[in-house]
């Protein structure tokens, strides 16, 4: 565990990973992080989760986002729209998810990369075919993937802060 500053400095989008394997363990932990994650009601969090480790999948779904290419593991973050309750607000949900569960991926020494699938009608389609979705509320929202980053693609401090941005009591 490093300390909680250090993982949200560091965290980088990792589009590149090892061929090396995460532990059920670790993924385990990652998905218990996202389901930490605020929700817009509590007891009616529309997320759900698929762990997708086999190759071929992650080939077909390379396909569909590029990225997943090189991962081990990707995770298909989908919105169960019938279970929330401010049904409007199931990206929000959603989106506050997959960020606790790229956090704790970096908590863990491995990295991850948000790969962007709502509001894309085109690759929501997609993926809902590829994981057999068929039902109109189980929307795709994002695919989360995870891995030990690849030489060169290590999680590291990148200063984003700008203080034009603030404003005090006004804008
Ligand atoms: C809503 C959303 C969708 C994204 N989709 C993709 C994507 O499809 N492919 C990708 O390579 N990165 C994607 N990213 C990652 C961003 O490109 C990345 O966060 C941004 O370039 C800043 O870099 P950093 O994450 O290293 O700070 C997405 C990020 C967000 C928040």
């Amino acid at each position: 565990m490093v300390e909680f500053e250090h993982v949200i400095n560091t965290r980088r989008s990792i589009r590149q990973y090892q061929d090396r394997d995460v532990s059920d363990d670790d993924i385990m932990k990652i998905l218990k992080a996202g389901m930490q994650a605020p929700g817009s009601r509590l007891g009616a969090e529309p997320w759900e989760f698929i762990v997708v480790r086999d190759k071929k999948t992650l080939d077909e779904l390379a396909e569909i986002k590029p990225r997943v290419k090189t991962a081990p593991v990707a995770i298909v973050l989908v919105a169960n729209i019938e279970r929330a309750f401010y049904k409007a607000h199931w990206q929000q949900d959603m989106s506050a998810a997959c960020e606790n569960m790229l956090l704790e991926a970096v908590n863990l020494g491995l990295g991850g990369l948000w790969n962007g699938v709502a509001p894309t009608e085109e690759t929501m389609d997609e993926v809902a075919k590829l994981f057999d979705l068929d039902n109109v509320n189980l929307v795709p929202f994002s695919v989360v993937t995870i891995g030990y980053p690849a030489d060169g693609w290590e999680n590291k401090f990148m200063d984003k802060f700008d203080e034009a941005r603030i404003h005090y009591e006004r804008y």
